[in-house]
């Protein structure tokens, strides 16, 4: 077992060899009864999977041109054609999309009533060389708002997301031996032990965490041979293996409906792998073929496909709107479940 996880180690040296931008997602976990409905707030954490414009305008990527194409019409500072993982969870929640907290001076104040995100594209648990907080940072940036912007009363019928742990492993990855990856994913999952302790202290009752999505199906790993797909998905499941240890220790000792696994992982191989059995979503033919193929060496030599809704993956990372939507859609079914 020793030598056939150092093995899928060394392969993944050859994996992660770019670091691109952000990341991430959300899940679900408790036997609890959730009562989303009663919740008014949601705050947000994490990367790029999360991020509906907290990254700089002058920073390439999320906002420009075709970022945006399908919602709003321009980049709008969301990793994705359109609409993405936050904007999804906020409608199930029936909450008004959390303002992001780089335009919170700018809005109308009555637009904070609905929460706030500081998810930052391209950051992680621990530092990945962006010039954006990690976890550690944004939660910093939260605690500041406590007690003149959001009450105690405010927070405890909130929902938190908690969107984090592929930036790491990509920046680990590039920059590390991968003989160490086992030791980094037990320390990247502590790390969102402490930063999900620290939520819930901070006053937020809800939280849910998504599981790490199936990588090696993503465009970015997919073009890799079959090895290395199974390395980067070993990856995946040792990290959501203790992500459910972790979280099942954190529901028996503190409150066993506080957090939740938004499971991604599933929900992204339900919809890549849906022949047409599951009539609500589309069927994606060449789910890990990305709509926007980025040309790393010249931009402008970047294609974009007819229609991204067709497409599962917008770029190689992030999902397409129609793809985040497939997503929700078989995760509905459980949060739904568990609402009510
Ligand atoms: C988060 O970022 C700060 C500032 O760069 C750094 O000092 C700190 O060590 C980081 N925290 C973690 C857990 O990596
Ligand atoms: C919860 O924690 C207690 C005390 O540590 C332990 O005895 C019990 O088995 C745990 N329950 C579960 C479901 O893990
Ligand atoms: C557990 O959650 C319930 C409902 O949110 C709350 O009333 C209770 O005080 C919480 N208990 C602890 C120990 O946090
Ligand atoms: C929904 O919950 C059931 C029961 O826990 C589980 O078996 C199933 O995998 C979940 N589906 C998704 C998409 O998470
Ligand atoms: C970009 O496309 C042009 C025209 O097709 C081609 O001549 C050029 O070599 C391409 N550049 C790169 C870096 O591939």
């Amino acid at each position: 077992m020793k030598s056939l996880m150092k093995l899928f180690a060394s392969l993944l040296l050859f994996v992660f060899s770019s670091l691109l931008f952000g990341d991430i997602d959300v899940v679900e976990c408790s036997n609890q009864n959730l009562r989303f409905s009663g919740r008014n707030k949601l705050f947000v954490f994490g990367d790029s999977y999360a991020d509906t414009g907290n990254t700089k305008t002058t920073d390439k990527g999320a906002w420009e041109f075709p970022y945006g194409i399908t919602y709003p019409g321009k980049p709008s500072g969301r990793f994705s054609d359109g609409h993405i993982s936050t904007d999804f969870l906020a409608k199930l929640l029936r909450i008004k999309l959390p303002v992001t907290y780089s335009k919170k001076d700018d809005v109308d104040k009555t637009r904070l009533q609905y929460g706030m995100s500081f998810a930052y594209g391209g950051t992680g648990v621990f530092d990945t060389k962006v010039n954006y907080p990690n976890m550690t940072g944004q939660i910093n940036l939260f605690e500041q708002l406590l007690g003149n912007v959001y009450s105690p009363s405010d927070l405890s019928s909130s929902v938190a997301l908690v969107s984090v742990a592929g930036n790491d492993y990509l920046y680990f990855l590039s920059t590390r031996s991968p003989a160490a990856i086992l030791s980094f994913i037990t320390q990247v999952v502590n790390q969102i032990e402490v930063n999900l302790r620290r939520i819930h202290s901070l006053g937020i009752k809800k939280i849910a965490v998504p599981s790490l999505q199936p990588l090696g199906y993503i465009p970015h790993f997919a073009k890799g041979s079959p090895l290395i797909k199974a390395a980067v998905n070993f990856l995946v499941g040792h990290h959501n293996n203790l992500l459910h240890e972790v979280v099942a220790k954190l529901n028996n000792e503190t409150n066993h409906s506080a957090f939740t696994i938004i499971d991604y992982n599933n929900a992204f191989l339900t919809v890549i792998n849906n022949k047409g059995e599951i009539p609500d979503i589309l069927v994606f033919k060449t789910p890990s073929i990305e709509c926007f193929q980025i040309d790393v060496n010249e931009f402008k030599n970047s294609t974009l496909c007819d229609d991204p809704r067709s497409a599962f993956f917008w770029d190689g990372l992030h999902p397409t709107q129609e793809g985040w939507k497939s997503v929700y859609t078989v995760l509905r079914k459980n949060i739904t479940a568990a609402l009510t």
